[in-house]
């Protein structure tokens, strides 16, 4: 996908997220977009008109009244534009937006423009949640505005919350995706799963893993832009649902097996991205376990595969993950065949700066029977237009195969899958 030759209005309003438009104006331009930027007043006193041309940026306005840039009229831009990308986005932005306000520049040509529009918000938690702010954003929404983020992280306080701009990657992966107008899964049931489960072992003790969810979010993120009906199925994970998703909140991985069942009838796509536990405590206790003694051993109890055991609801597609921390493209293989998907998507989180919490992630897609594609290290976001893209290519051209009863299994020890099958067993130590 290229943005080759198109035009891009990029504003950007006042907060400390301007710096970061430097980089997304870096992007358009090694895109050979063309880009021209707006800037609020405010902005100005974050960074200057010089740094974007000194980037690359054809024409920088600033002002209602500059003559230069609307040539006889002062919207002009607004006809040039293919989309108007406002990032980093304020409150006050976007509440002239949604009420019509045009008192400046910026949304002076955001009011005048007609085309596509993708906003970026950027700002305090405390403004973010503000209720007027939000009926905003949900009004401008329901007028086909395009939203990203704001991202959970640590924000210009220091405090770690929700307010903070997307990235520039990602950002410029959405714009290119709303610029192509892909709607390839208009009218098809998309199904992903994302995050760990929770296993409890007593009313205060769970057993879990690190996933963060952000693989899968991004998944019916990317799903939904792609113009599918997405419902996402989700273990506890701290992120904000993905507008335009349906979400099912799930604990377990019993909880997840049945919720996925059922979203999966009559879907056509499956992303299973979640971590599921593969073991639960084998008892659940009703009080909490003292303490006693300098050990405790725990029986844990197999869990369903939930892929593998896919059956009458099975969607036409199935994606599967895997997380391999040695031999990382044999042991998807294994789990290709032995899944029975079309497709699998690896990636190991041992290595430094990606995987589990991460934005960023290193991936490898291997199809059944086709091309094995090796992603260099990108933004989760634009992994899951990736790994969608590959998805949508898939041709059927060899059925899934069926299990052959006694056939050979993974690459897994088998001293793990015995005892597996009896419960492992865990030791505490002192
Ligand atoms: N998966 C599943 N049900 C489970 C465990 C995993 O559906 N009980 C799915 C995962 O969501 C993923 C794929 O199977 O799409 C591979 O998961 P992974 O954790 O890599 O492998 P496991 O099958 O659990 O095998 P192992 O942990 O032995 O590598």
């Amino acid at each position: 996908m290229s943005v080759k030759g198109k035009n891009i209005l990029l504003g950007i309003s006042g907060g400390i997220g301007s710096f970061k438009a430097c980089e997304l104006l870096r992007l358009f331009v090694k895109a050979e977009a063309h880009v021209r930027v707006v800037m609020t007043e405010a902005a100005q006193h974050f960074i200057t008109p010089l740094t974007f041309q000194s980037l690359g940026a054809e024409e920088v306005s600033l002002d209602v009244f500059d003559p230069k840039p609307y040539s006889l009229e002062h919207v002009a831009w607004s006809d040039w534009a293919n989309i108007l990308v406002i990032a980093p986005c304020t409150a006050n932005v976007i509440g002239k937006l949604a009420n019509g306000i045009a008192d400046e520049v910026l949304s002076t040509q955001a009011i005048a423009y007609a085309g596509p529009i993708l906003i970026a918000p950027a700002m305090n938690v405390k403004m973010y949640n503000n209720k007027a702010v939000q009926r905003n954003i949900t009004y401008l929404k329901s007028t086909g505005v395009h939203f990203i983020g704001p991202e959970t992280g640590a924000l210009a306080s220091l405090i770690t919350a929700s307010g903070r701009m997307s990235e520039p990657g990602t950002i410029f992966a959405r714009a290119r995706q709303i610029l192509l107008g892909r709607n390839d899964l208009k009218g098809q049931h998309v199904v992903v799963s994302a995050g760990p489960t929770r296993e409890p072992l007593d009313p205060v003790r769970y057993i879990s893993n690190y996933s963060s969810g952000k693989m899968g979010y991004a998944l019916a993120d990317a799903a939904s832009a792609f113009g599918a009906e997405v419902t996402l199925v989700s273990g506890p994970v701290e992120l904000a649902p993905p507008p335009g998703v349906n979400v099912v909140r799930v604990e377990t991985a019993l909880q997840m097996q049945d919720e996925i069942d059922k979203a999966c009838a009559g879907a056509d796509y499956l992303f299973m991205a979640a971590a599921v536990a593969d073991f639960r405590p084998a008892s659940y206790q009703k009080q909490k376990i003292k303490r006693s003694g300098e050990s405790l051993n725990l029986t844990l109890q197999a869990n369903p595969d939930i892929l593998k055991s896919l059956q009458k609801n099975r969607p036409r597609k199935v994606i599967g993950f895997a997380l391999e921390v040695e031999n990382l493209e044999a042991r998807a293989h294994d789990k290709l065949r032995d899944k029975r998907l079309d497709m699998i998507v690896a990636n190991n989180p041992s290595e430094e700066g990606i995987g589990f919490g991460s934005d960023f992630n290193r991936i490898t897609i291997i199809p059944r029977g086709g091309k094995t594609v090796r992603t260099e290290r990108l933004p989760k976001y634009e992994l899951a237009i990736k790994i969608i893209e590959e998805a949508i290519n898939l041709s059927h051209a060899q059925p899934v195969p069926q299990i052959q009863p006694g056939a050979p299994g993974r690459h897994v020890p088998q001293i793990q899958r015995g005892r597996a099958r009896g419960g492992r067993t865990y030791k505490r130590r002192p």
